[in-house]
């Protein structure tokens, strides 16, 4: 409940604190409904910046609380208290209360599955006791834990431990978002790293006794990454241990606290009979991305939340360059921009644009997005274009060197940029400021022997920003002659202005311009290529993002024109697609990227933007008979293809042979609309691992046959929660259009269906949305059922509420009766009494 309306908080009005930390103090006594918490604090008045000495703090009992040593009456002001204070140092101490079990926000101390565990980014500190909860104060934390748990955990060092108590040291200064402390019946597994320069370090991944066999590949993932991070970024580990912790109930997917990371389970544990392909590559990306925080997050902090893409943007870009070394390069950047259109772009261009820095918010945590994750990221990788890798190296180095132990803006990232390389960047800048997707468009000309390629860039109004500046835009461009070969190898062009011109001399022909190779930039291109030209790229372009980019053209355009004209399916489309699938010098996940036939919400948005008004069942039964057309003509093809990228002997998950199954289950998909479902239900009785027996029933599913093959899944899993999410996701997002929301409702009446826990919420409802025909099914059911659990939810985790109300975000694209049963129900959310301030700045952005 609050009292006030809430405030907008505004990067504007930053100033820095009043008073610093010199060192913290804590000893936890922890009792589940009753947990004390004593913090002996050092103040020192900050002379650059005097002001009111304020203390942060939430739903805190205040047992008693003094100022070197004698007791004070605090004042309780709005988010906090205040209180007098002497001129000069002071020491701060107060016993506050708090009831961990009755915690479900899992924001702060909370409880799951038994232990206790904690998570304060952003905000959630001043939930355990009163402190200046902002990221640019950051002190060393000595901690105490009493408890009758045999595990206790904090950040950095352990320094000693007896019977019930626990004490931990963390030397590196860091801001109170990192704190972490974690207590319960856990058993480890257990490993150790020696860093380059000789220190040992103690590895442990920390588990309920009954998973500790789905440890060893996120242990694996973790040495790797540690490794990777001294070879690529010179960058070493800095305690004598590093914890990782799994936890049931968890509202994102992990978080970096120093020397203790805990997990959301989903993202760390995995063994072959329990965990995808998909899954083990997800867990090797967040252990590397929380990793890599130690450096880029931990060591140097943010000064505020609008600088979150400082460590969040700079740490996707340095987990996908260790996904794409480890794996296929190609690939990785094929799924991050699959990801980036499907998220990022999405909500780009919708109500809930907003800059990769922005500029005020009512709720920290509604600005965790793909924007200032997966855009951020890809401006580190336009930088790093721009400037070259020799560049990007130095300015990395002077950036670590530097702000090591500070807490640093945008603009601090920036200068090292500048002053390594001599160059101006801001116009650069723009790209931290300003929201939306900016449209490329192309013409080209030829004429003797020069060819032209003209650009024009244009971003789009975005919520509170109607007028765009130019933006810089590194275009990747290469040139093929008709015959095939590449004549013009790929070049950097560097776009600055609303329209510009590149020439490329000493042509012989015209040639077939490749543009925006590896997707040098977060844009739209809206050049209208034709067929011929996208096939001719599929079959000869040497930058393979681009070759599958012109699959994907061709698909697009093939399944715009079904939706929109009624058009049969393009027998040329599949037929490039055939010469794809038969070229043997392709990667397997290369072809099975190509198979994937473009996403109906990604379709959606390609006919909005096309000024059509979207039809979700319409964009299905369009998706249905081309997979239908393409199983019928590929037919024997796909079989053969099938065989030939089976994996015989023990499973692993390495990207071959994930890249081999891949391929396989793509093609199972489609045999299965020929053979009723007999090779997936052999596939599914024989599998040995899950990434074959998921897609064994996913087929299944799909052909109206998985009744029995779910009742054996859920008898076999119903004991391992991460196993049954998937079987209710599965039932949710593989439901026909009119009976997902039906199903949906079905499954939340399940007894195992444990809505407070955040997985299993999403694993109904998440998937539910996933279903773009089945969630905007006319009747609006779909609509109601995710409002009706909106609201249900929303008192209990806020956090989770808010993030799932985004299913909405895309609302403006549907007709008028879409629209008004969305409004209606978005509305009814919006009244509903006492609505949390995640959701309710959520809905209203929304809403507009
Ligand atoms: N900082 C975490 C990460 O990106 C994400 C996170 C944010 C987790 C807020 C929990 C709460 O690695
Ligand atoms: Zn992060």
């Amino acid at each position: 409940m609050r009292d006030s309306a809430p405030q907008t908080i505004h990067l504007a009005d930053y100033t820095p604190p009043a008073y610093w930390v010199e060192d913290v103090h804590l000893t936890f006594r922890l009792a589940p409904t009753a947990t004390r918490v004593l913090s002996r604090i050092r103040f020192v008045p900050n002379s650059d910046a005097p002001g009111r000495f304020f203390l942060h703090g939430e739903g805190l009992t205040l047992i008693s609380a003094k100022i070197n040593g004698a007791p004070v009456s605090p004042a309780f002001v709005e988010d906090g208290l205040t209180c007098a204070v002497p001129d000069g140092p002071f020491t701060w101490e107060a016993e506050v209360e708090i009831n961990p079990q009755a915690n479900t926000a899992l924001e702060g101390l909370y409880r799951s599955g038994g232990m206790y565990c904690t998570q304060c980014e952003a905000e959630g500190f001043r939930k355990i006791t009163y402190y200046p909860d902002r990221p640019d104060v950051m002190a060393p934390f000595t901690v105490r834990v009493e408890g009758s748990d045999p595990v206790l955990l904090s950040n950095g060092n352990p320094v000693a431990q007896g019977d019930g108590w626990a004490e931990w040291h963390d030397p590196w200064r860091k801001p109170a978002y990192l704190f972490a402390l974690v207590a319960g019946d856990l058993v480890a597994h257990r490993d150790s790293f020696t860093t380059r320069s000789g220190k040992d370090v103690d590895l442990a991944i920390w588990v309920r006794k009954g998973d500790l066999h789905k440890c060893a590949f996120g242990m694996d993932a973790l040495k790797r990454s540690m490794d990777w991070d001294e070879r690529v970024y010179g960058r070493e580990y800095d305690l004598d241990v590093f914890n990782i912790v799994a936890v049931d109930d968890f509202n994102a997917g992990a978080m970096e606290n120093k020397g203790l990371n805990v997990f959301n389970a989903s993202a760390v544990l995995a063994s072959p009979d329990t965990a995808t392909d998909a899954n083990f590559e997800r867990i090797e990306s967040i252990i590397a991305h929380e990793y890599f925080h130690n450096w880029t997050g931990n060591r140097i902090t943010c000064r505020d939340w609008f600088q979150l893409c400082l460590k969040e943007g700079l740490t996707v870009f340095r987990d996908q360059q260790f996904s794409a070394d480890e794996r296929s390069a190609p690939v990785k950047r094929i799924d991050d921009v699959l990801a980036l259109r499907a998220r990022q772009f999405r909500e780009d261009n919708g109500p809930l644009a907003h800059p990769v820095r922005p500029e005020s918010f009512v709720e920290i945590n509604n600005f965790y997005t793909a924007t200032v994750y997966e855009k951020g990221a890809e401006l580190i990788g336009m930088l790093k274009r721009l400037v070259g890798d020799e560049n990007y190296a130095r300015a990395l180095d002077l950036y670590f060197d530097r702000h090591d132990g500070e807490a640093c803006t945008i603009e601090d990232w920036i200068a090292v940029f500048e002053e390594t390389t001599g160059r101006d960047l801001s116009q650069f800048k723009t790209w931290y400021s300003q929201a939306g997707t900016p449209r490329l468009d192309m013409t080209d000309s030829f004429a003797d022997g020069t060819y032209t390629l003209t650009f024009r860039q244009h971003t789009p109004a975005t919520p509170g920003q109607p007028d765009k500046a130019p933006m810089v835009i590194p275009i990747a461009v290469g040139l093929l002659s008709p015959n095939g070969s590449e004549c013009v190898p790929t070049t950097l062009l560097e776009m600055t202005k609303a329209e510009q011109s590149f020439t490329f001399e000493g042509l012989e022909e015209k040639p077939v311009p490749s543009i925006l190779r590896g997707f040098s930039a977060p844009v739209i291109v809206t050049r209208k290529s034709d067929n011929a030209e996208r096939a001719f790229l599929l079959a000869h372009d040497t930058d393979p993002f681009n070759r599958w980019e012109a699959g994907r053209a061709l698909a697009k355009d093939a399944l715009v024109r079904m939706v929109k004209e009624g058009a049969a399916p393009d027998a040329a489309f599949i037929d490039a697609l055939g010469q794809v699938l038969a070229d043997d010098t392709l990667d397997p996940a290369f072809r099975a990227l190509v198979l994937h036939l473009p996403g109906q919400d990604d379709l959606a948005q390609t006919l909005f933007d096309a000024g059509v008004t979207p039809d979700p069942i319409a964009i299905y039964a369009a998706c249905d008979s081309m997979a239908d057309a393409i199983a019928t003509t590929l037919e024997s093809q796909l079989a053969s293809l099938f065989d030939a990228m089976q994996v015989p002997g023990t499973y692993s998950p390495d990207a071959e042979a994930a890249g081999k199954r891949a391929l396989a289950n793509a093609a199972l998909s489609l045999l299965s609309r020929r053979d009723n479902g007999a090779r997936a239900q052999v596939q599914f009785d024989g599998a040995d691992n899950m990434t074959q027996q998921l897609a064994g029933l996913g087929a299944l599913i799909k052909q109206g046959k998985g009744d029995e093959a779910l009742q054996a899944f859920y008898e076999q899993w119903h004991d391992d929660r991460l196993v049954l999410d998937k079987w209710f996701g599965l039932q949710c997002s593989l439901a026909k259009p009119d009976e997902a929301a039906n199903v949906a409702m079905t499954l939340t009446a399940h007894p195992d269906f444990e809505w407070k826990n955040p997985n299993r919420f999403r694993s109904v409802l998440g998937a539910l949305a996933s279903n773009a025909a089945g969630f905007h099914h006319p009747s609006g059911a779909g609509y109601t059922v995710m409002a009706d659990w909106l609201i249900k939810l929303d008192p209990v985790n806020p956090q989770t509420t808010a993030r799932m109300i985004t299913v909405f975000e895309t609302w403006r694209r549907y007709d008028a009766d879409r629209q008004a049963l969305i409004a209606a129900e978005l509305d009814r959310i919006a009244n509903t009494p006492d609505l949390s301030r995640d959701t309710a700045e959520m809905v209203s952005r929304i809403r507009g």
